[in-house]
Formats: C-alpha cells, structure tokens, sequence
C-alpha cells in the first residue's frame, strides 16, 4: 500500500477539518470574474473557501473536500462555484448536504441540464460526463462534503468559455432558473 490510514474529525456545520489537512482554497468575486454574468462589485469580497483532504491524484484513491460558499449575489446571479467538467470526464462524485439552502446545477457537454436540491442530509449523485456547480440561494453559508475519484482532475477552462446553460438568479419570491443567454455548447 502506498499510503497508512488516517482520521480527521470534520466539524459537520462548519465544514472545516481538525487538523486541517491542506492549504484552503480561497475564491473571491475577482476569481469568479467571467464566470458571473456581470463583472465583480466587490472584487476582493470572499464567495467561497474549499478545504480539501489531499491524497494522491490516482484513480486509486477518493479525494475529498468541504466547499463552504457564502450568501449574496453579483448582479441578479447568487454567489455559486466556477464550476467544473472533471478533466478526466467520465470521473464521478458524491456531495452530502451539511447546511444551508443551495442548488447544484449540472450539464452535460451535449447541452442537457439538471437542477438538483443541496441541503443538510441531502446527498447528490454526479455522474461522470456532468459538469457541476453549486448555488447558494440562502441566507446563510452553504456547506458540504464532496468525495471524488482520485486523479478527476479539474476543466474551467470549457465552463470559463461556454458556461452553464441556464442560470440561478435572486427572484422577487426566491430563486429562479433562467436560461443562459450566453450559453455555447
Ligand atoms: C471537486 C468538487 C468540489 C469543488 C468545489 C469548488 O471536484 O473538487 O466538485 O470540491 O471543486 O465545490 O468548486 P469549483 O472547483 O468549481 O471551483
Ligand atoms: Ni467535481
């Protein structure tokens, strides 16, 4: 075997790792800059933080991270994640729901869509062939626990340039899933 086993203590509200186990990820406004329909207002202002448990980038192992994204919104778009095709595309994933209110919308690189719930308890299945990104549509952090095949990998690069194809935007009575206008497949 190449690696010994190890335990972490995950605090299951807060999302963080005791010890922490690697260097968290820190995504700003100015980060997600192309990725929002509208540029950053509040370029320095924190969206979202991933804590990760790393291991080795091989298909033999589960990574796994906690991804903690904050409320608010740029334009009508709510604070959400870049968003990612796994790199080795046929790559799955497991996330389950540790607190507050989101969606996680998912597309397939033929141009179909999926949007699913993402709250405590929930656990949501990713295929592999499903690019994904999450949305906060609450008041409060969205936080939870995702578990991948070890060498995924991440593609921005394909989200960055044809985007989702609808969007997540704050409605006069909550969350509303609008087409993407900008959306290329
Ligand atoms: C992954 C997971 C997840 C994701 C974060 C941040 O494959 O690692 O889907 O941990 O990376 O929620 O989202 P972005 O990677 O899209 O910025
Ligand atoms: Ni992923």
């Amino acid at each position: 075997p190449k690696l010994d086993p190890f335990t972490t203590l995950l605090d299951l509200k807060l999302g963080t790792f005791d010890p922490e186990r690697g260097p968290v990820q820190v995504r700003t406004q100015e980060d997600l800059r192309g990725f929002f329909q509208a540029d950053p207002p509040r370029p320095d202002e924190l969206v979202y933080r991933v804590m990760p448990v790393p291991v080795p980038t091989e298909n033999s192992e589960i990574q796994c991270s906690t991804t903690v994204l904050e409320p608010g919104t740029v334009g009508d778009e709510y604070y959400m994640t870049k968003g990612h095709f796994h790199a080795v595309r046929d790559r799955s994933e497991i996330y389950i729901g540790l607190a507050g209110e989101g969606c996680l919308v998912l597309a397939t690189e033929d141009g179909r869509h999926r949007v699913e719930p993402i709250r405590e308890g929930m656990v949501n299945y990713v295929p592999g062939g499903w690019a994904h990104r999450s949305v906060n549509v609450g008041d409060e952090p969205l936080v939870f626990f995702a578990a991948y095949v070890g060498d995924a990998g991440h593609d921005y690069a394909t989200i960055e340039r044809d985007g989702f194809p609808v969007l997540v935007c704050r409605g006069d009575d909550g969350p509303v899933v609008t087409d993407n206008p900008h959306y290329r497949p």
